[in-house]
């Protein structure tokens, strides 16, 4: 059920958006309350009036109408919401959406919200096959955006094929589910770390490492569809902070030791940064100078904290379940257990970094999990269903050890 739930229906430019005063009704039925925003090529197929009627609320239409932005205001109307639903998304709305357009009420909304945003296609068969919109779909579902549908049928302009858009009740039931699995870690807290780190030579050049964040932030991703708080501690890394995750940048281990610890308590944490092990004993003030001739500086290294150990050691501060990872070149297996004993975390996710493995910034993964009870050895996946999985193991595991 939905019942509670706030939806924010964006209607763009599609015939199919005859359908959603019938959307509406299925969305309420369930016990949702829905408020709808309209473009202005929305409302040459379905009316204001028939939406405000059925929706038993006003519908916005004008980004630049005084009243409106007196009442609400586009950016409380994006956050007054658990979760914006375009139905029907067209090409030109997809289009914009990827590219941060913000030309109307409804793509500023888009533009301004920190909501889960659901889309429901629906276009001509061809316009949908297009290569231009399907990486425009890759491109939002990397962003966390939930696809639903479209389906393949009859189509208003007589052709055939993919790209009619789900039934209301479909939809619903979609939209239903999206919570219901939304629900299993709610009321939990995650913490997640992601990304390298960077350790600072001088103040202009520092030491590094591959890792480009996307295992992290799928993951931190995935505890949040899930439900929980989650708080997504990262290194520098080129991804877009995933939607409805509290994200806090930092730059070196001791800024993440410090800003993991100012995330406690949590139920949960997930080490998967690559955490530089050493440090440059003593950063230099100014830029070291180069001098014709002379000998390269000497770089004496010290070495970080253990973020990780910290966690996992953190007496009554210890998140309940505390999940390390293992990046290692060789005995994977072998190295991954020692390791979950040395660290005396609750479970290790060992990857192969090998470089032939493309798992340093790539976007597939072969993980090993490794817990108390042995090693579950997982086909190579995205890194995205990595954490996808690992985020309902953790509920699993959360939930049996409340039973
Ligand atoms: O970011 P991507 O490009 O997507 O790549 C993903 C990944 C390869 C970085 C990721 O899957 C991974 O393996 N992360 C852990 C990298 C790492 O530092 O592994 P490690 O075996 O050196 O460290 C073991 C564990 O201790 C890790 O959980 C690490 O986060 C943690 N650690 C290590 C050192 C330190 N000072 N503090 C820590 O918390």
């Amino acid at each position: 059920m939905l019942a509670g739930k706030r939806v924010l229906l964006i209607i763009s430019g599609g015939i199919a958006a005859y359908k959603c005063p019938d959307l509406v009704r299925r969305l309420r039925e369930r016990g949702a309350a829905v408020r709808c925003v309209l473009t202005q090529s929305g409302a040459e197929f379905v009316s204001p009036l028939a939406l405000g009627a059925v929706s038993e609320d006003k519908v916005y239409q004008d980004l630049f109408s005084l009243t409106d932005e007196h009442e609400m205001g586009h950016i409380n109307l994006s956050r007054q919401a658990d979760v914006l639903l375009v139905a029907p998304a067209t090409a030109n709305t997809l289009a914009k959406m990827v590219h941060g357009a913000a030309d109307d009420l409804a793509t500023t909304v888009l533009l301004a919200t920190d909501k889960p945003v659901v889309v429901a296609p629906a276009m001509n068969v061809r316009m949908w096959e297009h290569a231009a919109t399907q990486a425009n779909i890759a491109v939002l579902k990397d962003r966390g955006v939930t696809v639903i549908g479209p389906e393949e049928g009859d189509m208003a302009c007589g052709e055939y094929g993919m790209g009619r858009m789900s039934e209301p009740l479909e939809i619903a039931e979609a939209l239903t589910s999206f919570f219901h699995d939304g629900a299993r870690l709610s009321g939990r807290r995650a913490l997640v770390t992601s990304g390298p780190t960077y350790e600072a030579i001088d103040p202009v050049r520092y030491i590094a490492n591959r890792s480009s964040g996307k295992q992290g932030h799928a993951i931190a991703d995935a505890l949040r569809r899930l439900g929980s708080e989650t708080t997504l501690v990262t290194g520098p890394t080129r991804l877009p902070d995933p939607p409805g995750v509290n994200v806090v940048h930092v730059e070196s281990a001791r800024q993440m030791l410090a800003a993991c610890e100012a995330a406690l308590p949590a139920d949960i944490a997930v080490c998967a940064a690559a955490v530089a092990d050493w440090r440059v004993a003593t950063e230099a003030g100014e830029k070291i100078k180069k001098t014709p001739g002379g000998e390269p500086p000497p770089l004496k290294m010290t070495e970080n904290p253990d973020i990780l150990h910290t966690l996992s050691n953190a007496g009554n501060a210890r998140p309940g379940l505390v999940v390390g990872f293992a990046a290692e070149t060789e005995n994977v297996i072998e190295n991954a257990v020692a390791k979950l004993a040395r660290k005396g975390c609750d479970w290790i996710v060992a990857n192969d970094v090998s470089p032939e493995t493309g798992t340093f910034a790539g976007d597939a993964n072969t993980v090993h999990l490794v817990t108390a009870d042995g090693v579950e050895d997982w086909p190579e996946l995205t890194k995205k269903a990595v954490g996808a999985r690992l985020a309902a193991r953790i509920a699993d595991a959360l939930d049996a050890a409340h039973d």
